[in-house]
């Protein structure tokens, strides 16, 4: 049997979301089937694509800093928002 860590939850523009704590914001959203991450600057959806921080199609806002969510673990009440401008 897998065990699991702990379960927490975090916002994502304004919608909690669950996780489980050590994984990927990434991990998390695709498990909640967020697949739009981000936006382009044409607004076109963008999300999740290379996995391994090289595409930069993951990126989202942590208090008005940019991350690579594919890189960046989650955290037990973390405000992310989509990113507009990449
Ligand atoms: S999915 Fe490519 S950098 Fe995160």
């Amino acid at each position: 049997m897998i065990e699991r860590s702990v379960e927490i939850s975090f916002e994502f523009d304004g919608k909690n979301y669950p996780a489980f704590d050590g994984e990927t914001i990434a991990a998390a959203l695709l498990r909640s089937n967020v697949l739009n991450i981000r936006n382009a600057p044409s607004g076109s959806p963008r999300g999740i694509f290379c996995v391994m921080g090289a595409c930069q199609e993951c990126v989202v806002e942590i208090d008005g800093i940019k991350v690579e969510a594919c890189r960046t673990s989650v955290a037990d009440g973390l405000i992310i928002k989509r990113a507009h401008d990449v």
